[in-house]
């Protein structure tokens, strides 16, 4: 679906299953995760990605090397609606087996998501949040051009929970040709009653 130099970013497919279960059951990979993922877990999980990719014609994608053919994560997008001020929204978010962290996979993944969301004009706004302390991730936020707007507490973890402290990162996404609010003048016109 979404082609960079290195990677492919497809719907996903059952044999994705295993290896997904392998990266979710990484304690490295989920370090700054509430926990790992069992098998069972990783399927149910599988299928809450296949149902958004059905219900809104994107989601979370599955990342392929091109070079091999293999598996090695997701990037994309999720809908979230946590009890927190600026939700419900859209966010950008990552998981990469650790093996291939740190040659530029994410970034060059998820500037791709960022790319294909303009061109199809699916939002006007995106979200990225992750715990603190998970530098790494927040540096893949930075190196794609969000901005940090605020910290919070993450409401899904227990009060006082190690990760409950999270930077929250945006992302405008304005489509030069519309005007407000994605719409263009035209359309604002057309419906206008005073
Ligand atoms: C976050 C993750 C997807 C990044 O994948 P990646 O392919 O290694 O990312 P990239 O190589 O594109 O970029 C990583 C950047 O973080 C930097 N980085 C790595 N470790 C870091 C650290 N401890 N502190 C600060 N920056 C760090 C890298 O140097 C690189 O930045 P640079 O290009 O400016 O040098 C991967 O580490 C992962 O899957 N982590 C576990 C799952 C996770 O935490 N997901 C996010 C949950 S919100």
């Amino acid at each position: 679906m979404i082609e960079t130099n290195r990677l492919v970013l497809r719907l996903w497919r059952e044999d994705d299953i295993l290896p997904f279960s392998e990266i979710n059951s990484d304690k490295e990979v989920m370090e700054y995760l509430p926990k790992c993922l069992s098998l069972e877990e990783t399927e149910q999980f599988y299928n809450r990605i296949v149902a958004e990719h059905n219900a809104f014609g994107y989601g979370l994608y599955a990342v392929e090397k091109k070079s091999d053919g293999c598996f090695i994560g997701y990037v994309g997008f999720h809908h979230f609606d946590f009890d927190a001020d600026f939700s419900p929204g859209v966010e950008i978010g990552w998981r990469l087996a650790r093996k291939h962290w740190g040659q530029g996979y994410a970034t060059e993944a998820a500037k791709a998501c960022i790319d294909y969301a303009r061109k199809h004009r699916l939002f006007n706004e995106i979200y990225s949040f992750t715990t603190v302390c998970n530098r790494r991730s927040e540096r893949v936020m930075q190196k794609i051009g969000m901005g940090r707007v605020s910290f919070f507490s993450h409401p899904s973890l227990p009060k006082g929970h190690k990760l409950e402290p999270h930077v929250l990162y945006k992302l405008e996404l304005p489509d030069e040709n519309f005007g407000i609010g994605g719409k263009s003048i035209d359309e604002i016109k057309h419906n206008y009653k005073p």
